[in-house]
């Protein structure tokens, strides 16, 4: 059970940031009033609250806290309480300003936004665990508290720092990591351009205006991430020793990848995984990039429930151009998170401020007030989460296929120079990803590390780095009857960064029975053919296959007759796939197809084009998620009653344009 400790609510919980801070106090009472309206009853509080807390160096006040958390127990409304450590006090600033992180550049950060801090500095820490002991001290038996929520996004600024105490620190990892100099020159290739280290105290951190090695980048992503970990353990140990009862966690920014910092390897620290997702209005395939990482989250929380902690009501405020979510989007988003596996439906924000630098973010309860199409989407989503509220004990599962997804691999493929600048690490994954999608069969995005037992399908997709550890699992998996689908750009560098010699895909060379010798990037906008009448893109090998059936050869480019998809059976009745070209929409489809058949994988449900299917069970019970992302009617077979409108439905389930049902099914 990925859950440790109760969960916040008794029912799903709904709610977002709230920073009353900000407002009158007069204005906390129409607070209240519209949080019932809506159907609130889980707020994030004081996440920017430290000046509140301590407005000098030691001197703290919780008065304003106080009658915060009176009000809102009151009200019914439980506490997600902020630590209030992503926004420095101005006059910890002013006396320390060497806890400012510092670019690659050695440009420390200006006081001011948030997360100014170096995730090293002993100092910070120090002033961070002081608030911290002294608010949950404060507040630990205060009724309305019901989680705790560590600073905010760490990472979301000061992921990557280059002060000299970040140098020390990661000096320190190093040498933890390899003990002698020769093994760092080993391991980070140091030999090449003749860049030996003869001492650790020779190693820095790799910023400013030069070539870094590939392996010493991905170790100083590996420390980065470490060290802000280190802090959010720090405030952990602090928060358990003083309430024992309530759940910690910290919201994640779990996307596409590769994440600031590696949230499969901290998810195990978290009570409860939460995560902030945000849309980018102009992607028309938003939804999908919404249901990867709602994937994704499922694969790191164990299945889940997992926190939706953050999304938007409508629009973002940091895109160039922040488009509004048209009419039923919000309700749309809301309900695929849960689909997806979350148990709650979360925004940034409760009230849109008025001043700041996201003034014109978007939030439950707009600048325009009650009386807005927002805020009757949110109080018509708060209607509709009580009406779901008995799918909160169900998960997502029986999930057939894995995809595999490695933050490592995301860094590993984003240092130093590479055949092809633009590619995006989680490109692949996103493409099968979105073929299932499409075709209502439910992926889990899961770490490299995770256990396989019983999927039928497991996706490879441009897992760049791979350990031999992680690729043995897999073989394994596949030698005993599983089917593995390996892409281009996977297995290539192992656990250092450090290119597999004797043929691409180094580290699955063996499982798929083929090996390629060279690559053969194509220029933007060329397409070329397969022999079967598949179209492929942006990258082609020179592949041989000694252990393989072809199931297809490039056909009309310089790699003519060479095989492009390869597929060995194996003993086991499984088989290890190879794909080594960027296969277009439509083929990518009917490749995915053959395997799905061949696997034996079945859809959640059959749905026109556009229609997102999900499924939560529990035992005999079993729900039916359905999202039309269309603007045109759309329709899947369902049997059930619709818990949003209690209408039966016997076979069909018409939906009308951007419509949703959930159906409980029989
Ligand atoms: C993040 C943060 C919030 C807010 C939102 C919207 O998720 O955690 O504080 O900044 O983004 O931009």
């Amino acid at each position: 059970m990925a859950v440790r400790g109760a969960w916040p609510t008794a029912a799903l919980s709904f709610g977002g940031d709230y920073n009353p801070e900000q407002w009158p106090e007069q204005v906390w009472a129409e607070d209240m009033t519209l949080m019932a309206e809506a159907g609130v009853n889980l707020v994030t509080v004081g996440v920017f609250a430290w000046c509140r807390y301590e407005p000098s160096d030691g001197q703290f006040e919780f008065g304003w806290l106080d009658r915060l958390l009176d009000l809102l127990h009151e009200n019914g409304i439980r506490v997600d309480l902020g630590t209030p450590t992503a926004a420095v006090p101005m006059w910890l600033h002013r006396r320390h300003p060497e806890i400012l992180p510092q670019d690659e550049f050695g440009h420390p950060l200006a006081p001011g936004g948030r997360l100014g801090w170096c995730p090293s500095s002993p100092v910070f820490r120090r002033y961070a665990l002081r608030v911290v002991e002294k608010l949950a001290a404060h507040v630990a038996r205060h009724p309305a508290v019901a989680m705790w929520h560590v600073s905010n996004e760490l990472g979301g600024g000061n992921a990557r720092c280059h002060c000299a105490v970040s140098g020390d620190a990661f000096r320190r990892w190093v040498q933890q990591r390899y003990t002698s100099v020769e093994a760092v020159n080993e391991a980070w290739g140091m030999a090449f351009w003749g860049n030996s280290y003869s001492s650790f105290a020779e190693i820095v951190t790799p910023g400013g205006r030069t070539a870094h090695n590939p392996g010493h980048l991905l170790d100083f992503e590996r420390f980065s991430s470490d060290a802000l970990f280190d802090h959010y353990r720090a405030e952990k140990r602090l928060l358990k020793e003083l309430t024992p009862d309530l759940p910690v966690t910290t919201n994640f920014m779990v996307g596409l990848g590769p994440d600031v910092v590696d949230y499969a390897r901290w998810a195990p620290e978290m009570d409860i995984v939460a995560n902030d997702h945000y849309t980018y209005g102009p992607d028309p395939l938003r939804h999908q990039a919404l249901a990867f990482s709602g994937d994704r989250m499922r694969g790191i929380s164990d299945g889940g429930p997992w926190m939706l902690m953050e999304h938007a009501a409508g629009a973002a405020s940091w895109h160039s151009i922040n488009l509004a979510k048209p009419p039923g989007e919000l309700l749309r988003h809301g309900l695929a998170h849960l689909g997806r596996g979350s148990n709650s439906v979360m925004y940034f924000q409760w009230r849109a401020s008025k001043s700041g630098t996201e003034q014109f973010h978007s939030a439950m309860l707009p600048h325009a007030g009650r009386d807005t199409r927002i805020f009757r989407a949110i109080t018509q989503l708060g209607r509709h989460l009580t009406r779901l509220a008995e799918i909160k004990d169900t998960r997502v599962a029986g999930v057939q296929v894995a995809l595999l997804h490695d933050n490592e691999a995301g860094w590993a493929l984003r240092s130093g120079l590479k055949p092809v600048r633009e590619l995006g690490y989680a490109d692949t994954a996103r493409a099968i990803h979105r073929a299932l999608f499409d075709r209502t069969v439910t992926v889990d995005v899961l770490p490299a590390w995770a256990d396989l037992t019983g999927y039928a399908l497991v996706v490879v997709p441009g897992l760049f780095l791979v350990s031999d550890a992680n690729a043995n699992r897999i073989a394994r998996y596949a030698e005993v009857g599983g089917t593995v689908l390996v892409t281009w750009n996977s297995g290539i560098v192992d656990e250092h960064n450090t290119v597999r010699t004797g043929g691409y895909p180094g580290a699955f060379r063996q499982l798929i029975g083929a090996s390629s010798e060279e690559f053969f990037p194509l220029e933007t906008g060329r397409q070329v053919g397969l022999d079967n009448g598949w179209r492929a893109r942006r990258w082609s090998e020179l592949v041989r296959a000694h252990d393989a059936e072809v199931v297809a050869s490039y056909a009309g480019s310089g790699l003519d007759g060479v095989p492009a998809v390869t597929r060995r059976p194996l003993a086991g009745g499984g088989a290890a796939w190879y794909l080594s070209t960027d296969l277009d929409e439509g083929s990518l489809d009917e490749l995915l197809g053959r395997l799905l058949d061949d696997t034996g994988v079945t859809p959640v449900t059959t749905a026109s084009p556009g229609v997102e299917a999900v499924r939560r069970t529990a035992g005999q019970r079993s729900y039916l998620f359905l999202i039309n992302h269309t603007d045109a009617e759309g329709s899947a077979a369902g049997r059930g009653v619709d818990l949003l409108t209690a209408e039966r439905h016997d076979g069909t389930v018409v939906l009308p344009p951007g419509t949703v049902a959930v159906l409980r099914e029989e």
